[in-house]
């Protein structure tokens, strides 16, 4: 009889294939998560591989005298003045609370409610007394690359 070369895979095998689908499900879910963080995703990779290094932001995304926020990465990136671009760690000095309230050039702290400039990285208001951690950004062309 035939029966016998019809017989699904034993155990094992079908066990096999569940745990590919799922990997592959978490890394369609991950990659989801991150292209959801980035408003233009296809263009900013396209300025990545010309610069060599994962573009941040585009500068157009950052309006002057504000900034905007990364939470992935931490971040803020301002521009005080045209065509000046800063960063800052987004880590609350005070006792390390995440910050992501960011209204204008202030980035307040939810825990104890610190303030900060994201302009220049300064207290604004207390308790914390440290100014925000500065990160290197680097612009080329209309890419802003955490350095
Ligand atoms: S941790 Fe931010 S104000 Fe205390």
């Amino acid at each position: 009889m035939t029966s016998e070369s019809v017989q699904p895979m034993p155990g094992p095998s079908r066990r096999t294939v569940v745990a590919a689908v799922g990997a592959a499900g978490l890394a369609v879910a991950l990659t989801a998560c991150g292209s959801e963080d980035e408003a233009s995703g296809s263009s900013t990779e396209q300025g990545a591989a010309a610069g060599g290094g994962a573009a941040l932001a585009k500068t157009a995304d950052i309006p002057e005298g504000g900034g905007k926020v990364f939470d992935a990465e931490k971040v803020v990136v301002s521009q005080p003045a045209a065509g000046d671009f800063k960063a800052f760690s987004t880590i609350c000095t005070h006792q390390k609370c995440p910050m992501t309230d960011l209204k204008e050039d202030t980035l307040s702290c939810a825990c104890h409610g610190s303030q900060f400039s994201v302009l220049d990285g300064s207290v604004k208001k207390g308790p914390a007394t440290q100014p925000l951690e500065e990160k290197k950004v680097s612009v080329s062309g209309d890419s802003i690359t955490l350095a």
